[in-house]
């Protein structure tokens, strides 16, 4: 059997040459600081303007913030992670039946990001599950540890109804009516990826995820408690992102920035890895529909700046995503006018 997984159990004493970044690519982690100010939104605030006001300016300024009151059971979360946790401690044999490295597939445990394409290799495993509509994939998903499809798909449920109550703050918050964003993107799909980081021999050498934008419309991403990991560029600076109880992290994709006219920021991001203690996370991706035109809303492109990027299908946009290394130029750019 090739195992490509890096949750063997194995323990690693040094780094393996394929994971081991050129110097001037390496994460430079000691210049990394914590970032000040994270935008905090309490989304069951009773002043509805302030809440849209406030993630305007999360979105602009930072591309990301974190939702507190967000709605999603903590029971569900717990489940969740329980589930997620059992599922990477199982027999790597056992793990291998789902193995995969063929992106179009939609159930499918990979490792690093795409390995077939990559040079060098990024030290996390992950599960990808297409989620939306649930009971089209369920069949597929992964039956062990038996907690599995029930905690996954109550967590998917409970985080689409937020990520929706989201979208029309979003929209609003762009000047729009609540439902225009939802209208333009369609039957919106939605991905998950239970990213698992083991201990890393030497996380100054490599990354879990290097930098890079997500191509949908936002994230919705569930962070470690107790081990941090995320950093986000801002104003020039990498920062990482300290997990806080009870909150999700969500960060603004290229579509959103595409749909804005560039008003709003698909933030660079990257994951990193410790020396000590393995690390998970669960990330939710909201997706336009595969036929959704992505055009920048009228409303936004009359005041000089131009019409940004070209109109495109998110299928067009997804299939140039996948077709290139995740640590390149920002895939937006390849949409420019
Ligand atoms: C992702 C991602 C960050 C993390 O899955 O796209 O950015 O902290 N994850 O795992
Ligand atoms: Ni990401």
């Amino acid at each position: 059997m090739d195992v490509k997984l890096i949750s063997t159990g194995i323990q690693y004493s040094s780094l393996p040459e394929s994971y081991k970044r050129p110097e001037s690519e390496r994460p430079k982690l000691s210049e990394v600081e914590d970032c000040e100010n994270v935008p905090i939104i309490d989304l069951d605030c009773e002043n509805r303007s302030l809440v849209v006001q406030q993630i305007g300016e999360a979105c602009r300024d930072y591309g990301f913030f974190q939702v507190i009151n967000h709605g999603v059971e903590k029971e569900a979360v717990e489940k969740m992670v329980e589930a997620a946790k059992e599922f990477f401690s199982l027999p790597v044999e056992e793990k291998m039946k789902l193995y995969s490295d063929e992106p179009s597939k939609k159930v499918r445990l990979s490792t690093s990001f795409n390995v077939k394409k990559e040079k060098v290799h990024n030290w996390r495993d992950y599960l990808r599950l297409h989620c939306f509509p649930l009971d089209q994939y369920l069949p597929q998903w992964p039956s062990n540890p038996p907690s599995f499809r029930d905690a996954a798909s109550t967590y998917c449920m409970e985080v689409r109804k937020f990520g929706l109550r989201l979208e029309e703050a979003i929209s609003e918050s762009l000047g729009l009516q609540k439902a225009h964003i939802e209208t333009v993107l369609g039957q919106q799909g939605q991905h998950m990826a239970v990213n698992f980081y083991p201990p890393c021999p030497q996380p100054e050498l490599t990354y879990g995820l290097p930098a890079h934008t997500d191509p949908n419309t936002f994230t919705i991403l569930l962070q470690d408690l107790h081990v941090s990991g995320l950093q986000v560029l801002h104003n020039g600076k990498w920062c990482t992102v300290k997990p806080l109880p009870d909150a999700f992290v969500v960060n603004i994709g290229d579509q959103l920035q595409a749909l804005s006219n560039g008003r709003y920021r698909s933030v660079w991001h990257r994951a990193i890895v410790n020396a000590e203690k393995p690390r998970m996370s669960v990330a939710s991706f909201l997706c336009p529909a595969d036929d959704a035109l992505i055009s920048p809303l009228e409303e936004l492109t009359g005041d000089g700046i131009g019409v940004v990027y070209r109109d495109f299908t998110y299928a067009e946009y997804y299939k140039k995503f996948w077709s290139r290394n995740l640590d390149q130029e920002h895939c937006l750019e390849l949409f420019k006018n």
